[in-house]
């Protein structure tokens, strides 16, 4: 955040208010202006002085205090922005509710339409995070554009593991920064392309495969890339490139692919994923750490189910909106078969168009494709010698559904 910000850190009853008081420091350190509200929960946690010494101004946590009882509406109207931060399973449930019976949550209804950003920063037990109450609120509440944050997974204050632990507080101002800041300057905005096919290790110099080349996706990147969006090509180390223009981020196995995907659409706000790489369905049980296997007799490998990006990306982004494009290959199918396969990757929830192409046509030189919104007719056809026009067309239909959400 380049200019100085009237930030309202809205914090609530977990262990997490500890850590969390770092962001007032430094916050204040980099001079934007900090004002904070708690809950009464809250307040068992950290202490008035602490937050009062840190922030400079007097904590607002009852709504009714002689001389404050104007602040639900004065603070929310002082703010810039709004920091629920930690952000119980309760707050974030009373916030997708309506329920406004404590000075928090009166002054995040008080500040709502105002058009500052408002953002959620989760910490709880794992079983909380998965409670179908919060699932539903969460979603509801990024429905209505809320910046919900991702929960770090690792040990967390009650002795389980798994998701729901709080960011460490320079991840959460790094990712707050990184939404204030951007701005879709690029036509179309930003995407993320993979591509190329994974290699999964069979022992230190030997590998699972597939025949993707990866120049579908490095066309498509030049080609995006040309007609002004900002791209990323997150691509095999020995596929084919993409020329001068996009970032480049390279993978080798399906983890690391896995790794660097997440992280990229974690990290950055994409409003476009397209998912062409060739991903592993099925990696060699510990093929990582066996050095040279001796060749001259039977080998059995036992392979593991990899489970299927594709449906994870939207969980991982930062941008909750962000819109994913999928491929689907199949091998001879029917017309039939083919929109079934398509449906089967629709029905898995992550995508939000998919581009089919049988491998029967790549044998024979056409490479037809066809896109799909839904499974049951598609929207265009065309070869994929030159992805020019499913470029266009892909464009096209991102600048439209960007136009939609801003009018
Ligand atoms: C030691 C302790 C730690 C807690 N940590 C959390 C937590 O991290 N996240 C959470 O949602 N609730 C946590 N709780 C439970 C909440 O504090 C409790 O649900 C409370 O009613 C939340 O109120 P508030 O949302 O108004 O702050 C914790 C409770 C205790 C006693």
């Amino acid at each position: 955040m380049t200019r100085h910000k009237n930030i309202l850190l809205m914090m609530s009853g977990s262990i997490a208010c500890a850590k969390a008081t770092s962001l007032i420091s430094e916050w204040v350190r980099r001079g934007h202006q900090v004002r904070v509200a708690c809950t009464a929960s809250a307040g068992q946690f950290v202490g008035r002085a602490t937050l009062e010494g840190l922030s400079g101004h007097a904590v607002f946590d009852d709504t009714f205090e002689a001389g404050r009882v104007m602040d639900h509406i004065a603070l929310a109207q002082w703010a810039d922005l709004l920091v629920a931060c930690p952000c119980s399973s309760n707050l974030i449930n009373k916030f997708a509710h309506g329920i406004a019976d404590d000075a928090v949550t009166t002054l995040w209804q008080g500040a709502w339409g105002r058009g500052i950003p408002q953002f959620i920063v989760p910490a709880m037990n794992t079983r909380m995070w998965h409670y179908p109450a919060t699932r539903e609120s969460v979603a509801r509440l990024e429905q209505w554009g809320v910046h919900v944050l991702p929960t770090a997974e690792g040990d967390l204050a009650c002795g389980e593991k798994g998701e729901g632990r709080m960011l460490e507080p320079a991840d959460i101002i790094r990712m707050i920064e990184s939404v204030l800041e951007y701005q879709p300057k690029a036509l179309g905005g930003k995407v993320l392309i993979t591509g190329g096919g994974t290699r999964e290790p069979i022992d230190a110099v030997r590998y699972i495969g597939n025949t993707s080349t990866g120049r579908t996706s490095a066309q498509l990147a030049n080609a995006m890339h040309e007609r002004g969006m900002a791209v990323t090509w997150l691509g095999a180390r020995s596929a084919i490139h993409p020329q001068k223009g996009p970032d480049i981020i390279e993978y080798e196995t399906f983890d690391e692919l896995q790794e660097r995907l997440f992280a990229a659409v974690s990290d950055s706000h994409y409003d476009l994923v397209v998912q062409a790489a060739a991903v592993a369905d099925f990696s060699p049980v510990g093929g990582e750490a066996a050095g040279k296997m001796s060749s001259g007799e039977a080998l059995t490998l036992e392979l593991a189910p990899n489970p299927k990006l594709i449906n994870s990306i939207r969980s991982h982004s930062l941008n909750p909106a962000v819109r994913v494009i999928g491929f689907k290959l199949t091998a001879g199918a029917s017309s039939k078969d083919a929109r079934q396969a398509v449906a089967r990757l629709f029905a898995g929830g992550g995508v939000d168009l998919v581009v089919h192409n049988d491998m029967r046509e790549i044998d024979d030189g056409h490479h037809r494709f066809r896109l799909f919104s839904e499974a049951e007719s598609p929207m265009l056809e065309g070869t994929l010698e030159n992805v020019d026009e499913l470029a266009a067309r892909l464009l096209e239909w991102q600048v439209s559904h960007m136009m939609e959400e801003t009018a």
